[in-house]
């Protein structure tokens, strides 16, 4: 559905992509780990369309969207929820939701519809709608960001580091969300550095190194202490 293709891209004279290459079929959940500053935050901005890659491709259902600007890729369908759970903070929750469905605005009654359906998802945003999204907690910015960005009616949905400095309880509460997203047809490209929680919903990881694939398999039940892994993190963390 997605796919990347030698890409490379950087800012200004500082490359981070060196070739990153992979592929997100319809209907998976693709994990894509790497420690901090593999490049895999701008590996996700080429993906959206908020960075342009200096060559390499960009494909979706098979179309190359290089030249479709951020904006119309989200009316294609593919959706960013950005690392860091940001918000518009002046802004009611409410408010931030409709930002999501900003594109199709003028689908009044859809929107409505749709704003609806998230309350449903999501009841501790419903409890909140008035709220300023400024007084939230980390978790709830979270669920937020997601579910702003279901607004847009994504087909696939590439999530930056979710889990990041959540507790525990809230990383379940949002890997539970990833995977009944999923369940109902939506693809999934999971941006995270907990490594067990990826592993726990995804299908297929791919493992970022010095931005490129340092290499990429199938999850099977339970590996995500396989050897393979541990020693790549282990490279990672004597450098
Ligand atoms: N706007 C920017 N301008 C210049 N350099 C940047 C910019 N954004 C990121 N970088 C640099 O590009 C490299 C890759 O950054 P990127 O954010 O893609 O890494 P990451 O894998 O997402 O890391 P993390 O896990 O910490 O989020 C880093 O060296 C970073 O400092
Ligand atoms: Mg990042």
């Amino acid at each position: 559905m997605l796919a990347l293709d030698d890409v490379h891209a950087g800012y200004g004279r500082v490359q981070v992509l060196n070739g990153l290459s992979l592929t997100v079929p319809e209907g998976a959940i693709i994990a894509l780990l790497g420690g901090n500053g593999t490049g895999k935050s701008t590996a996700l901005k080429v993906a959206a369309g908020l960075l342009e890659p200096t060559s390499g491709e960009v494909r979706f259902d098979g179309v190359r969207i290089d030249d479709v600007p951020a904006d119309r890729r989200i009316g294609m369908g593919l959706v960013l929820v950005p690392q860091g759970k940001e918000v518009f903070a002046g802004m009611s929750v409410q408010e931030n939701l409709l930002v999501g469905a900003y594109h199709r605005r003028r689908a009044k009654a859809e929107v409505r519809a749709d704003l609806e359906a998230r309350y449903a998802e999501f009841p501790k945003l419903a409890a909140m709608r008035s709220r300023s999204a400024g007084a939230l907690s980390g978790g709830e910015r979270q669920m937020l960001s997601i579910a702003r960005a279901l607004m847009g009616r994504p087909r696939l949905l590439m999530l930056d580091e979710p889990s990041a400095a959540l507790a525990p309880r809230v990383v379940q509460e949002i890997a539970e969300i990833v995977l009944d997203l999923n369940e109902r047809g939506l693809t999934i490209l999971l941006v995270e550095q907990n490594v067990a929680m990826a592993m726990a919903i995804a299908e297929h990881l791919y493992i970022m190194r010095e931005g490129a694939i340092a290499f990429d398999r199938p999850i099977t039940e339970g590996d995500d202490d396989a050897d393979d892994l541990k020693a790549y993190y282990l490279g990672q963390s004597v450098g």
